[in-house]
């Protein structure tokens, strides 16, 4: 249904989120909220989203023809479509289309080609050097005196990062990647920088290529088990806002990074819309940024959209259509948002699947359960991924909104469920 209530003077439009994950899930449910949205649309969805439509995320034939046949305004949640350039096809079919654009995207899809950039505008990140040759990477390792982190060019589902404690560490890295070819093409040619040791936080602004507005700041838990121990995840918690980034720290930020970034991008040609996600390390009171990503954090989405008290839609549309400036600063709740991610054991790698989850109709006030990994079966759901749900709560400090959190995430079960214990505790320790 697309029709103009001439009276109101604005659209009722339906929108298609694309992706599948918890993120995907906050971001329809926050729009589903909205007076101007009539229905919104997942494809594919999971099993917590309405509306799914079994479309793949990169069959862009498919979602274009939806999208028109259906009157949506787009909205894309994960990278992998953003980087094969999913915003410049659906603006050729002239649909609307929350996003960057595939030359605007390559920030996060060659890590290269960002700190390239970085460098060549003055935008704070570690020191660096590119290789393809394995001798000369090895050569370079034993002319440091400082740690590196090793990463891959290309996505990697965020794998392709490996963080070295000392030379040898390095030295295996480069050849998991380069020779072993861990990361397949993604690791045609690596980057080794200084390892930056401090406090990480997430930073996100929304731009419509001229101007960006901040999102409420947040932390993501990214390692599996508690005390950051194990292997790099896709984030296992997140809360908002973080007290480690302050009202100083979070201006110099968004001037020197965001606002940099953005203005760079356009003197350069390219103009970026959508969401702007720098992934920052704090040290000694300074920002470094550590990566970019092109879209929305998961979890980091799911705390931030809860602390929302403005209406998303409009948002977005002021992005595709450039007129970001005329929309009022957004305005967020001043509760704390903590979001636990509910995974399977094993993950990052192989875990159980097909397990029935059951409590999930336990739901308070102020509290939402996302739905990442999992899929609607005969009215029950199972679990069908490695994180599985985000239970996502409020509280007015943030001490309250960790145990309003972790009282309604004991209240769901299933077979192999497993969570980190200790998220929102460092931000505990800044307040
Ligand atoms: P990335 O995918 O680039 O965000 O890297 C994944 C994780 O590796 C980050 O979240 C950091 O924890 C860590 N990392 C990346 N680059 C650095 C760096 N230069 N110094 C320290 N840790 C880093
Ligand atoms: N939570 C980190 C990310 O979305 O990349």
């Amino acid at each position: 249904m697309d029709y103009i209530f001439e009276e109101k003077r604005f659209f009722v439009v339906n929108i298609l989120v694309i992706g599948s994950g918890g993120r995907e899930h906050a971001l329809s449910w926050k729009l589903s909220q909205s007076s101007k949205v009539d229905k919104v649309f997942t494809a594919p969805g999971n099993g917590g989203t309405e509306n799914n439509v079994p479309i793949n995320v990169n069959d862009f034939d498919s979602l274009v023809e939806f999208a028109k046949k259906n009157n949506c305004f787009t909205v894309v949640g994960p990278e992998a479509p953003l980087a094969d350039g999913i915003v410049d096809m659906f603006a050729k079919s002239n649909l609307k289309i929350f996003g960057p654009s595939k030359d605007a995207a390559q920030l996060e899809s060659s890590k290269i080609w960002a700190k390239n950039f970085m460098q060549r505008n003055g935008i704070p990140t570690a020191r660096f050097q590119i290789f393809d040759d394995p001798k000369k990477a090895e050569d370079y390792i034993h002319s440091l005196d400082y740690n590196v982190v090793v990463k891959a060019d290309g996505l990697a589902a965020g794998k392709g990062v490996i963080v070295c404690d000392s030379k040898d560490e390095a030295i295996a890295a480069i050849h998991t990647i380069l020779t072993k070819k861990a990361f397949g093409d993604a690791g045609d040619r690596i980057i080794i920088e200084e390892r930056i040791d401090g406090i990480e936080a997430s930073y996100i602004a929304l731009s419509d290529g001229n101007v960006a507005v901040p999102m409420a700041s947040s932390q993501d838990h990214k390692r599996v088990f508690d005390g950051d121990n194990g292997p790099n995840t896709g984030g296992m918690g997140a809360y908002s806002p973080t007290p480690i980034i302050t009202d100083d720290l979070a201006k110099t930020i968004q001037e020197k990074i965001i606002n940099k970034t953005i203005d760079s991008m356009r003197k350069e040609g390219i103009e970026f819309k959508g969401f702007l996600y720098a992934g920052i390390m704090i040290r000694d009171n300074l920002p470094y940024v550590l990566e970019y990503n092109v879209r929305m954090g998961d979890p980091e989405c799911q705390p931030i959209t809860m602390r929302m008290d403005f209406d998303l839609y409009d948002y977005f549309a002021a992005s595709v259509d450039g007129t970001l400036s005329s929309l009022p600063a957004p305005s967020w709740k001043r509760q704390y948002a903590v979001c636990i991610v509910l995974a399977s054991e094993g993950y990052p790698e192989s875990y159980p699947k097909n397990e029935e989850i059951s409590g999930l109709d336990i739901v308070s006030d102020g509290a939402y359960v996302f739905h990442a990994g999992t899929k609607k079966e005969n009215e029950k759901v199972l679990s069908s991924g490695g994180r599985v749900l985000g239970v996502t709560a409020l509280g007015d400090s943030l001490s309250s909104a960790i145990s309003n959190a972790y009282a309604m995430a004991e209240k769901i079960s299933w077979p192999h469920k497993f969570c980190r214990t200790d998220i929102g505790k460092k931000g505990l320790s800044y307040l």
